[in-house]
């Protein structure tokens, strides 16, 4: 393995080097999100999303990714439940 070649999202095996060609290609964050499915995977982005931060930091991108919801899975009958209390 390379220096730079460590993997971001395992589950999606992506590694930087993935995302850095990417990057320099001009892709925007959401293409890069949807070209190699980084974050979408497994964990959505519990584990790969702090990783890409930093690296997104280090190499000063403008390119932060935003967290949006679901963090973490929910089970649609937890789901209902809440609907049907609040009525
Ligand atoms: S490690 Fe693959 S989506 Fe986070």
């Amino acid at each position: 393995m390379k220096k730079n070649n460590f993997i971001i999202c395992r589950c999606e095996d992506i590694s930087w080097q993935d995302i850095d060609g990417l990057i320099r290609k001009g892709f925007t964050l959401e293409e890069i999100k949807k070209l190699t499915r980084c974050g979408m995977g497994y964990c959505q982005g519990r584990t790969c999303f702090n990783i890409l931060t930093r690296l997104l930091k280090i190499r000063e991108q403008n390119l932060i990714p935003k967290k949006r919801p679901p963090l973490k899975p929910v089970i649609i009958r937890d789901i209902i439940k809440y609907f049907e209390n609040e009525e």
